[in-house]
């Protein structure tokens, strides 16, 4: 079974989503890790009462990027992580990660990359005045947001769109697309 590290900052609907896919035998993977750099994110309290082992940090608390990655790296390693997906995870990953699991770290953002990269993807199409927008899920580089893209799916920007709907349309999406994509590249991987 190959084994998943999910990294999140926020809230974590798309953990949970993950992992209820993982429970319901549509997705075949473990979540080996989960790693927070948030202390009092929401996805905290999910990952325990999933009993998943957690990894959060205080990036303030290190003296680099390079330190808290190679703190991380350790644990991926310890726990026999395959793939790194970011699921909310607002920071940049470093050289120190990305060297060692190169092709291995995901991501998912909420628009069609390249559009509307970074912070606040949504309320950037809104403003925009795009009438299609959608997820991206891409490998992950050093850039924001500039990986190559494994898949896409366009969502309708409707007449009165809010960003409150827009963003429950985008979610929806996600925690349905997100665990099947993966599914896909742990397959296509064996
Ligand atoms: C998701 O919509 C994800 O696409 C976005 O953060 C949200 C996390 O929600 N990621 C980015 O914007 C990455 N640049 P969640 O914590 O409820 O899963």
């Amino acid at each position: 079974m190959k084994r998943i590290a999910i990294f999140a900052s926020g809230n974590g609907s798309n953990f949970q989503s993950i992992v209820d896919h993982i429970k319901a035998g549509k997705l075949e993977a473990e979540v080996g890790l989960v790693v927070c750099d948030r202390i009092g994110a929401k996805v905290i309290e999910r990952a325990k009462k999933e009993q998943l082992e957690t990894f959060v940090f205080d990036p303030k608390e290190y003296e680099s990027k390079k330190h808290f990655e190679g703190e991380i790296l350790e644990r991926l390693h310890k726990n026999h992580i395959d793939l790194i997906v970011l699921a909310g995870y607002m920071r940049l990953i470093g050289p120190t990660l990305l060297q060692s699991f190169e092709g291995k770290i995901i991501n998912i953002h909420p628009s069609l990359l390249p559009s509307f990269p970074g912070k606040n993807a949504m309320e950037q199409a809104l403003t925009a005045g795009v009438r299609i927008t959608g997820v991206t899920i891409h490998y992950v580089d050093e850039g924001m947001d500039t990986g190559p893209i494994i898949a896409q799916k366009a969502v309708e920007v409707e007449q009165g769109e809010t960003i409150e709907s827009l963003a429950q349309k985008i979610h929806d999406v996600e925690h349905v697309f997100y665990p099947s994509v993966i599914q896909k590249l742990l397959k296509s991987s064996n």
